[in-house]
């Protein structure tokens, strides 16, 4: 297994609308080392969530996992998730405001609006069809880890920028335990 390097805010990758994967293509051995590689890579880098075109391939594929989170303590614990080709198929008009961070856009937070509640469909990372309900932080992960995949980062989300910060400021003047972290 080896860590990737994380596409930085500027890196076109990151604007692309990433490919879907065929069958084939997730049951390639090489695909299946690439999936493990970004599971190494998110965890060296204490990501909440990673999105393949974060890691140089632009590829319908996102993973997310928080148990134990240094960057973000106060997330609830979920163990880690491999979406391939995942769509949002549903979601709530109720909204939520929280934190957002994200591992290409370093040192910076903002504060987004998602829906609180989502469908999601995917297949799993041997292919098989999945689709679940999410709801809270878990929803608010996965449509920033989707939006990757639309070739947005969670910047494009913000309704203004008043709450952009950075990390520093955020821990000093923003930081307050009752906000939804992501
Ligand atoms: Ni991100």
């Amino acid at each position: 297994m080896a860590v990737l390097e994380v596409a930085k805010l500027g890196n076109p990758i990151l604007r692309k609308i990433a490919a879907s994967i065929t069958a084939d293509e997730c049951h390639d051995p090489d695909f299946q080392t690439f999936l493990d590689d970004m599971i190494e890579t998110m965890e060296k880098m204490d990501g909440i969530g990673l999105a393949a075109p974060q890691v140089g391939q632009s590829k319908q594929l996102v993973i997310l996992k928080s148990t134990g989170n240094n960057r973000y303590p106060d997330a609830p614990d979920h163990p880690l998730m491999i979406l391939v080709n995942p769509k949002l198929t549903n979601h709530s008009e109720e909204i939520i405001e929280g934190w957002e961070g994200c591992l290409s856009v370093e040192d910076l937070r903002g504060k987004v609006w998602r829906h609180n509640k989502i469908t999601v469909s995917a297949f799993d990372r041997e292919m098989n069809p999945i689709s679940f309900e999410a709801e809270g932080f878990l929803a608010v992960v996965l449509q920033h880890e989707i939006d990757h995949l639309l070739g947005k980062v969670f910047l494009d989300r913000m309704r203004d920028f008043s709450t952009l910060t950075h990390l520093a400021e955020f821990e000093q003047y923003w930081r307050a335990p009752e906000e939804v972290t992501v």
